[in-house]
C-alpha cells in the first residue's frame, strides 16, 4: 500500500514525486526572495497592561496596515511552555507510522486528525507537509480525542493552548482599539469563539525548488499566532515580493486573518504567506487559529462604514465562509472575493 503520510515517503526518495511538482509558473523562485533580517515588525509587549499600552497599540495598528504580520516578544508566555510544545510536537512526528496513523483522517470536519498536504480530496498538486489538526477550545470538549502518545502530549499541549488563548485575547483587544473600536469589539464579534491548532511537519525535501510546504494563501480565520522552530521556511508577501521571516526563539508571529479584513472594512489586509521547504532539515511550525463560532455573523463594523467608506462585504456566517475555504483549496485568490458587496466585486 502507498504511504498515506509524506513523512513515511520522503525519507526514501531522491526526487520529488510528480504529484508534488508545481507547474513552472507556480514555483517558489527561491533566488528572488528577500532575505531580510527585519522582514516584519517586531513588537515588544512589555508594559501592555500599563504604561506602554498606547504606544503598543499604535505599533500594532501600523503593522496591521502595512504588513498584516508582526512578531511579538515579552508576551508573558513562559519559555518552558513553548519549549515543551515544540518538543512534544517533534516527538509525535517521530513516533512509528502505525502509532501516528491512529488519528489519520481525510475529513476536514473531524476535530482531531492527522493528515497530509492540504485537502487531498480536492487539490490537484500536493504540498510537502504532514499536519496534525486539533480543536482546542473548550479544552474539556476535545482533549480526550487528542493523541495519548507521547504520554505528556495532552498536558503539554493543553498548557500551551491556555496560554496562547490569553495572548490572542490581548492582541484582539489591541487590534480593536487600534481601529478605534471598543476593546472587546472583536472578542464579542466572534460569539462563542473557536481555537484550532495545526502542528505542521515539513520533512526535508530533495528538490525544494519544485514544490511548497504550503503554497501562498491567506488565513480564513480572525487572527493566527504562529510558533516555529529554528528552521526558516515562512515567507510573507509584501510590496510585490516574497520576504523570508527569520526564526527568533520564543517569539510568536501574528497575522491578520480574513475576518479582521472584513470587520475592518479593508483597513487591515489578510496577507498572503507560504511555507517553503529545504533539503537538509525537517521543520515544525505550530499555528493557532483563533476563529469566530460557526454561527457568528461577520460584517464590517458599523463604526468603520460611512459615506466615504461603503461596506465592502456582505453579511455572512463564518460557517459559510469556512466551507468555501476548504472546498476551494489553498489559492492566491482570496475566498473574500466571494463575499464582496456586488457594487465592489
Ligand atoms: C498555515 C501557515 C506557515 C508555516 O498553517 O496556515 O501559514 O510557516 N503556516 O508553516
Ligand atoms: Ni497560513
Amino acid at each position: 500500500m502507498a504511504a498515506k503520510l509524506l513523512s513515511d515517503l520522503a525519507s526514501g526518495v531522491t526526487c520529488v514525486p510528480s504529484n508534488y511538482v508545481r507547474p513552472v509558473h507556480d514555483r517558489p523562485s527561491l533566488d528572488q526572495v528577500e532575505p531580510s533580517d527585519h522582514s516584519i515588525p517586531l513588537i515588544n509587549l512589555h508594559g501592555f497592561d500599563g504604561s506602554r499600552r498606547h504606544e503598543i497599540i499604535n505599533q500594532i495598528g501600523l503593522a496591521c496596515q502595512n504588513y498584516g504580520f508582526f512578531q511579538v516578544q515579552n508576551h508573558a508566555i513562559e519559555d518552558a511552555v513553548i519549549d515543551n510544545m515544540l518538543k512534544v510536537a517533534r516527538e509525535f512526528f517521530h513516533l512509528p507510522e502505525s502509532e501516528r496513523l491512529k488519528c489519520f483522517s481525510e475529513d476536514p470536519l473531524k476535530t482531531t486528525r492527522l493528515s497530509t498536504s492540504f485537502n487531498v480530496k480536492t487539490e490537484e498538486v500536493s504540498s510537502w507537509r504532514d499536519y496534525l489538526r486539533l480543536h482546542c477550545y473548550p479544552l474539556e470538549d476535545y482533549m480526550h480525542e487528542w493523541p495519548s502518545n507521547p504520554p505528556s502530549f495532552r498536558e503539554d499541549v493543553a498548557e500551551y493552548c491556555r496560554n496562547v488563548k490569553g495572548l490572542a485575547e490581548r492582541l484582539l483587544e489591541a487590534i480593536s482599539e487600534s481601529l478605534g473600536l471598543e476593546k472587546d469589539y472583536m472578542n464579542r464579534a466572534l460569539g462563542k469563539h473557536g481555537q484550532h491548532m495545526a502542528i505542521n511537519y515539513y520533512p526535508p525535501c530533495p528538490q525544494p525548488e519544485l514544490t511548497y510546504g504550503l503554497p501562498g494563501h491567506a488565513d480564513p480565520n480572525v487572527v493566527t499566532l504562529l510558533l516555529q522552530d529554528d528552521v526558516a521556511g515562512l515567507q510573507v508577501f509584501n510590496n510585490g515580493r516574497w520576504v523570508a521571516v527569520k526564526p527568533m526563539p520564543h517569539t510568536f508571529i501574528v497575522n491578520i486573518g480574513d475576518q479582521i479584513q472584513v470587520v475592518s472594512n479593508d483597513r487591515y489586509k489578510s496577507v498572503l504567506h507560504r511555507a517553503v521547504v529545504n533539503c537538509d532539515k525537517e521543520r515544525i511550525s505550530i499555528p493557532t487559529f483563533y476563529c469566530p463560532s460557526y454561527d457568528a455573523v461577520m460584517e464590517p463594523a458599523p463604526q468603520l462604514v460611512d459615506d466615504h467608506h461603503p461596506p465592502l462585504y456582505r453579511r455572512f456566517t463564518y460557517a459559510e465562509f469556512y466551507e468555501k475555504f476548504w472546498d476551494r483549496g489553498l489559492n492566491t485568490r482570496s475566498s473574500l472575493d466571494l463575499f464582496k458587496t456586488t457594487s465592489h466585486a
